[in-house]
């Protein structure tokens, strides 16, 4: 990875990974984009930024060549409730997005990343241990661009030589950007809730377990991916990765080791709560693991106790203020 074009710059993932690549990288060679410009984004003010709109093909050409792009990191897209809503919109700016993407990738030999998730996962996926290679058949918009995306990064590996790697990633806890509605966003919620009011009334329900893992193992491993030799990647779209298999009263009594009196409580939304059943409770990482060395950092204590301070250092107030 020497010259990187980053696609969703300002979203979740793409705001803490670019500010990485640009550590590690260097300014210079990190090439940020999303389809909006707001003027108070470290994104947009510390380094070099375009717009782009994904499903614009020839943009999205134009900047590759401007740049000599030879790696391309393709973040644009909705979350799993969002397309839930809008399922018309989040075929055509998710596989839009993403056959754009991987053509310019072909084109000019680029590498490629584009995340895929848990959500790639269906009622009929085994719920516990999910192997690496099993049924998928998801029941959403989301899961249904997701397996699209899979099997069409196998396709443009096997037939056209283009060097796709990806991996299905579970709910994302992070403290810079909120997630644009997904359904594992309560994990992220329920920290700032516990901050303000030190009380959370979840839309998922007791008992639902769903993976998850912090965004600073996110950020290390898609960079760790990016840099593994080829050769070793067998599975390579896309791999299991998870740091923590929890429920929403593990979250809230991983926070009462702060906060004693935190209070959780229930309003279960139904649309969300049918998506998180129809996937997975803990997914098995060994391929990634055994291909490429993942391994994540943070567990659910070590993750509550960053976040709590993270939040509190971004002005986020206790609740005892
Ligand atoms: N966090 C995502 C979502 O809930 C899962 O990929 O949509």
């Amino acid at each position: 990875m020497k010259k990187i074009l980053i696609t969703g710059a300002l979203g979740q993932i793409g705001s803490e990974l670019t500010t990485k690549l640009r550590e590690v990288y260097g300014t210079e060679n990190v090439i940020a984009t999303d389809i909006r410009q707001p003027e108070d984004s470290k994104v947009v003010n510390d380094g070099i930024f375009e717009i782009l709109d994904v499903t614009d093909a020839e943009r999205m050409k134009e900047l590759v060549e401007t740049y000599a792009i030879d790696t391309f990191i393709h973040l644009a897209a909705l979350l799993s409730a969002v397309a839930e809503a809008k399922p018309q919109l989040a075929w055509t700016l998710n596989m839009g997005g993403l056959v754009n993407a991987l053509e310019v990738s072909r084109e000019f030999n680029l590498k490629f990343f584009t995340p895929s998730s848990i959500g790639a996962f269906g009622p009929q996926t085994p719920k516990n241990q999910t192997p690496q290679v099993t049924i998928q058949r998801p029941t959403t918009m989301y899961g249904v661009t997701k397996v699209s995306g899979e099997l069409l990064g196998d396709y443009y590996y096997q037939k056209f030589g283009v060097d796709t790697r990806s991996v299905r990633f579970p709910g994302l806890v992070s403290y810079e950007t909120l997630p644009g509605g997904g359904t594992t966003d309560y994990a992220v919620d329920i920290y700032y809730e516990a901050l303000k009011n030190n009380a959370y009334t979840s839309f998922i329900g007791e008992g639902t377990y769903m993976d998850m893992m912090y965004m600073p193992d996110a950020v290390e491993l898609i960079i760790q991916l990016m840099e593994a030799p080829s050769e070793q990647l067998i599975n390579r779209n896309a791999y299991n990765v998870s740091a923590m298999s929890i429920a929403p009263e593990d979250v809230a009594a991983a926070i009462q080791k702060h906060q004693p009196d935190f209070k959780l409580s229930y309003d279960v939304d139904p649309v969300r709560q049918g998506i998180a059943e129809s996937w997975p409770n803990a997914i098995d990482t060994s391929a990634a693991q055994e291909e490429w060395g993942f391994s994540p950092q943070y567990d659910l204590a070590r993750m509550t106790e960053d976040m709590l301070k993270q939040l509190k250092n971004k002005g986020i107030l206790s609740y005892s203020h």
